[in-house]
């Protein structure tokens, strides 16, 4: 079946009991036992609830693995995931990760629990530089945050695997409608379910989706112990959201192109980031291993933060001023300030993401009416009659 119809059906055909389109909501704690021993197949529900396992078999099935698990957040998948690596192992990461993913790293780091290497995975062999005797993880985030530079994840994992590496890809930017890493070689893909999956920007979830039923029995082990599971009313919404996930991908990237193509010519706009534009620097491998490019886009503005990008940021009337993306509203955002403020100034740098730099998600909203918004938001002529009255008042002064 297509990822549309499994979208739809894998959560349609749930309830043995009276047949309901809807999946039943199991909006329960515990579970009485048929008799002393013998449970329903569910006890409590940090550990398993039925409305949570539909979510996570529709998730192992978009993804083509053996098993999934749905936790609370993304960075609680992140966290579980990391939790299977045992102190003292290296942790090999794309170096323009979520922000988020770099702060949990580095805490590990500081803590002395894991050594860690943020490393610029657009090269290959940049990563086989960096393997050590002790290195565990290849941790690769594509498109990154927020310059959304493809990587070759084929080539990639097939260097870690000769290194015996686990291969995690945080498929959050593009959902299992644009890429399935386990095509190319991926062992865990995690999401934060907050974003395309759920859609509607009233949900915090992540997931992570094994490639073995071993490593899925292992992730469904860790988040019992650790209690990261989500909870059963967040776990109904994601898997309401999924069902239409293939027509609302389909309508961002639609608006996103439109977009990307009016942002590259802006006068006001010195560069853009879309892997869908011809002119992206790894447009060819998104080509390669995508089936569509999402629904962000960074760009940078010509002026300084102070100015311009703050005048973008403070006059967008549709694109909201917040952080996150994948809902159907459209978002814009400052990521050296906001999303990746966490990461610190020096690793912020040596990933390029510069102070000039806006990264919007793209809504389902009207394409006219969004291009309408951004067109007015970089209207500059107001800086252009303050400078001309600053150069005439230097005048009448001189
Ligand atoms: C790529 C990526 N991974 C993980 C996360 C963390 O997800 P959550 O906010 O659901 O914890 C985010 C959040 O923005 C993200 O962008």
């Amino acid at each position: 079946m297509n990822i549309e119809t499994v979208a739809i059906q894998s959560t349609t055909h749930t309830d043995s009991q009276y047949g309901s389109i809807g999946t039943p909501l199991y909006q329960t704690s515990n579970f009485r036992f048929r008799s002393p021993g013998v449970s329903t197949g569910y006890d409590y529900t940090r550990s398993g609830n039925p409305t949570r396992n539909t979510l996570e078999q529709v998730l192992a099935e978009l993804e083509g693995g053996a098993g999934a698990v749905a936790v609370s957040t993304g960075m609680s998948a992140i966290a579980t995931v990391l939790e299977h690596f045992d102190s003292g192992s290296h942790i090999i990461c794309t170096h323009d990760c979520y922000g988020g993913t770099a702060r949990l790293l580095n805490l590990f780091k500081d803590q002395g629990k894991f050594e860690v290497s943020f490393v610029d995975l657009s090269d290959p062999i940049s990563l086989l530089d960096s393997i050590q005797p002790n290195s565990r993880c290849l941790w690769i985030e594509t498109p990154s945050n927020p310059l959304l530079t493809v990587v070759d994840v084929e080539a990639l994992a097939a260097i870690a695997h000769s290194s015996n590496l686990l291969v995690c890809v945080d498929n959050t930017f593009l959902s299992p409608f644009n890429f399935l890493p386990f095509e190319f070689g991926a062992d865990v893909v995690i999401h934060s379910t907050t974003k395309w999956l759920n859609g509607h920007s009233d949900v915090c979830g992540g997931a992570i989706i094994s490639k073995t039923t071993e490593l899925a029995e292992r992730f469904k082990y860790l988040a019992n112990a650790l209690g990261t599971s989500t909870g059963v009313f967040d776990s109904w919404l994601v898997l309401r959201g999924i069902k239409t996930l293939g027509v609302r991908m389909r309508q961002h990237e639609a608006n996103a192109l439109v977009i990307a193509a009016f942002l590259e010519k802006h006068p006001n706009v010195s560069q853009v980031f879309y892997p869908g534009l011809a002119s992206h620097p790894t447009h060819e491998l998104a080509k390669r291993f995508q089936k569509g490019y999402g629904g962000v886009i960074s760009f940078r503005i010509r002026g300084s933060y102070e100015n311009e990008v703050c005048h973008v940021l403070g006059s967008t009337k549709i694109f909201a001023l917040a952080e996150s993306l994948g809902g159907v509203e459209s978002l814009i955002e400052h990521p050296a300030t906001m999303s990746h403020a966490s990461m610190g100034a020096e690793l912020r740098e040596k990933a390029g993401i510069t102070d000039d730099i806006i990264r919007i998600s793209i809504g389902i909203e009207h394409i006219d009416d969004l291009l309408a918004d951004l067109s007015q938001a970089l209207d500059f002529s107001c800086f252009a009659e303050k400078q001309s009255a600053f150069t005439a008042k230097e005048e009448v002064v001189a």
